[in-house]
């Protein structure tokens, strides 16, 4: 058992520094969550309200710190202490030891890298720290740049799961993605 208090280490690679969420957060992060280009793909609609970001913060960031989980990590580009974005793993089913794998980066740091250099981070550190046998990740039919990514991450690609998630009133296809412990590089 974790303690209450329990918050993910900080992880550091050559551009980033990924770390816990704290209310102190809500705002800046709220400036790029606000950002439909963003949420295009995503699950989570763009915030309306700056306190819709620190529910995020509160409801959703400080309780899976509270069960154990290193997820959402805020992605900070050093030295600039403000998130821009966040990624980390979580379990998809702890029975099955399978995580998965979520990120996003605000806009204006689109196509630099970021997320790649970040995901690999967290990748290393939840084989690591939870030894899951797969993580996965789910990239909505469309989203070419994400699944750019996980193949940069060394993921492989299983198929389409066809008209899977009801999301905006539209079905859409999911394209499954997966690395397993013993393909990590
Ligand atoms: C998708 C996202 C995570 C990519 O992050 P990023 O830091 O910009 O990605 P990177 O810079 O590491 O690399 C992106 C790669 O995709 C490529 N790419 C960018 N746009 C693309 C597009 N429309 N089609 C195909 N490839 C594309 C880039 O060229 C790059 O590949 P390369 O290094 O071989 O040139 C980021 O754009 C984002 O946060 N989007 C909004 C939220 C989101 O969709 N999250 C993922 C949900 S599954």
């Amino acid at each position: 058992m974790k303690p209450y208090d329990w918050r993910p280490p900080v992880l550091t690679t050559s551009r980033l520094v990924l770390r816990a969420f704290t209310d102190d957060d809500a705002e800046p992060l709220f400036e790029h969550a606000r950002n439909p280009n963003v949420t295009r793909y995503t699950l989570w609609d763009a915030h309306q309200t700056v306190a819709e970001t620190m529910m995020f913060v509160r409801d959703y960031a400080l309780l899976r710190y509270r069960e154990g989980t290193a997820e959402p990590y805020a992605i900070t580009v050093a030295p600039d202490p403000r998130p821009v974005g966040a990624c980390g793993c979580f379990w998809a089913s702890q029975t099955h030891q399978t995580m998965e794998l979520g990120y996003w980066i605000a806009e204006p740091f689109w196509g630099k890298g970021y997320v790649v250099e970040a995901c690999r981070a967290v990748l290393d550190f939840a084989f690591a720290e939870y030894a899951p046998e797969r993580i996965q990740a789910r990239v909505i039919e469309g989203n070419d740049a994400s699944a750019r990514v996980l193949t940069k991450l060394g993921f492989r690609e299983e198929g389409t799961l066809r008209r899977v998630l009801l999301r905006r009133g539209r079905f859409e296809d999911v394209r499954m993605f997966s690395l397993l412990r013993g393909e990590k590089g």
